[in-house]
Order: C-alpha cells, then sequence, then structure tokens
C-alpha cells in the first residue's frame, strides 16, 4: 500500500514538471518563431524581414514633395553608432537601414501639420559587401503595406533599387545623411 502510495505521488510530480517542461519549450518556440516573423514572406532575393526594426533608433526623417510621403530612416545597432560617430563613408560591414514610408496627412485641428498617414512600406539595406557585391554591397529588400507583402516578382527587383541608388555612389549608396543632434 505504502508503496503504490509513493509511486503515485512521484509520479505525479514527474508529470507536473514533464508538463512545465514542455509549456516552457512550446512557450520559447513560439516566440522564437514570432521573432523570426514567420506570417511575413522572405523578399524574391531571399531577405528576411529584420526582427524588430519597429524599435530601431531614428537616423534621419526625410520628405518627398513629388509623392506627399513622411519618411523615417532607422538604424540597427551597428548604423546607428556609425552614424552617431560621422562614420558613413563606407557603412561598416553589418549596417541595416531601414525606412518606413507613410502618405502624408493634415492634422484636423491644425492643417499645416503634416502627420503620418496610411503606411505605404517599409524597405531595408543591408551591408554585407561578400554577399552582395554585384549591387554595391547593399542587400535590397521592401514590404509593402500593412499586410507586409515582399515587394517584387523575382531576385531582379533589386536593379531598380540599386539603379535608383547610383547617383550617390560616391556616398557609399545612401541618399540619407544622419540628422545634425546636439
Ligand atoms: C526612383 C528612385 C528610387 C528607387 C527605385 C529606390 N529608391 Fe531607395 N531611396 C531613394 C531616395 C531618393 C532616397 C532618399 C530619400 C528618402 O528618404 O526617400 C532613398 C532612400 C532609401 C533608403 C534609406 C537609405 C538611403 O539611401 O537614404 C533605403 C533603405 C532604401 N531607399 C531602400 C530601397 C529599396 C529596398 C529599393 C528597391 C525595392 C529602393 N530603395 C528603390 C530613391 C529610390
Amino acid at each position: 500500500m505504502v508503496a503504490s502510495h509513493v509511486s503515485i505521488v512521484s509520479g505525479g510530480v514527474y508529470m507536473k514538471k514533464i508538463y512545465w517542461l514542455s509549456s516552457i519549450i512550446l512557450a520559447m518556440t513560439i516566440g522564437i518563431a514570432c521573432a523570426l516573423h514567420p506570417s511575413v514572406k522572405p523578399s524574391p532575393n531571399g531577405i528576411q524581414l529584420p526582427v524588430n526594426y519597429k524599435d530601431w533608433p531614428v537616423i534621419a526623417p526625410s520628405y518627398r514633395s513629388d509623392n506627399n510621403t513622411i519618411r523615417v530612416i532607422l538604424g540597427n545597432e551597428i548604423a546607428v553608432r556609425a552614424a552617431r560617430s560621422g562614420n558613413v563613408v563606407p557603412w561598416p560591414e553589418g549596417a541595416i537601414l531601414a525606412k518606413i514610408v507613410w502618405k502624408e496627412k493634415s492634422h484636423e485641428k491644425w492643417t499645416s501639420a503634416l502627420l503620418p498617414g496610411k503606411f505605404v512600406h517599409a524597405e531595408f539595406m543591408i551591408k554585407d559587401s561578400a554577399k552582395y557585391s554585384s549591387t554595391g554591397g547593399w542587400g535590397f529588400a521592401r514590404w509593402k503595406g500593412l499586410e507586409q507583402i515582399p515587394y517584387g516578382d523575382d531576385a531582379n527587383f533589386v536593379q531598380q533599387c540599386f539603379g535608383c541608388h547610383t547617383p550617390v555612389k560616391e556616398n557609399d549608396y545612401v541618399f540619407t545623411r544622419p540628422a545634425e543632434m546636439p
């Protein structure tokens, strides 16, 4: 009697341990999967949407008067360190620049104040000179709309990006100048 009682108790503890362990493993798996944005498809050139880009610091804002869009250029840690220290021609290996674009809209209480309206897209330039040697050392990728649909029918879309960035070749193919800050 005593022996069977003990074995039931210890079996219960054992089951509880397995239960907790599997819950932790499940939570970790979901966490890792979310971090990699599994629901967001990779760009046709194989680039995955960078994790946590929305939390990156600002390098500069910009505005395009030809299509009335407000932009914010963000950088990963390597890019921001380079930007803050003025070390950006060339940008260091591993730097990632993100650009987030919104249609402008007027503030309803102060119409001359322009605010971000509809989200247009998020796009990226990833510095890896060896991997992206044919496009100036930068990997290009864009995801459209809040649905984050990868841009481009095939990997050749990067020629559009690279082509339009060649006028700033002498600035390491980057238009943005880090904004002046105190
Ligand atoms: C028609 C020209 C044009 C095309 C095509 C183009 N860009 Fe740009 N891009 C610009 C200009 C101009 C800027 C700077 C002004 C601004 O902030 O939008 C810029 C800025 C950027 C920036 C911020 C860093 C920088 O260079 O200032 C990123 C990131 C970027 N583009 C990614 C892309 C990607 C990815 C593609 C292709 C899917 C692409 N661009 C295609 C003109 C272009």
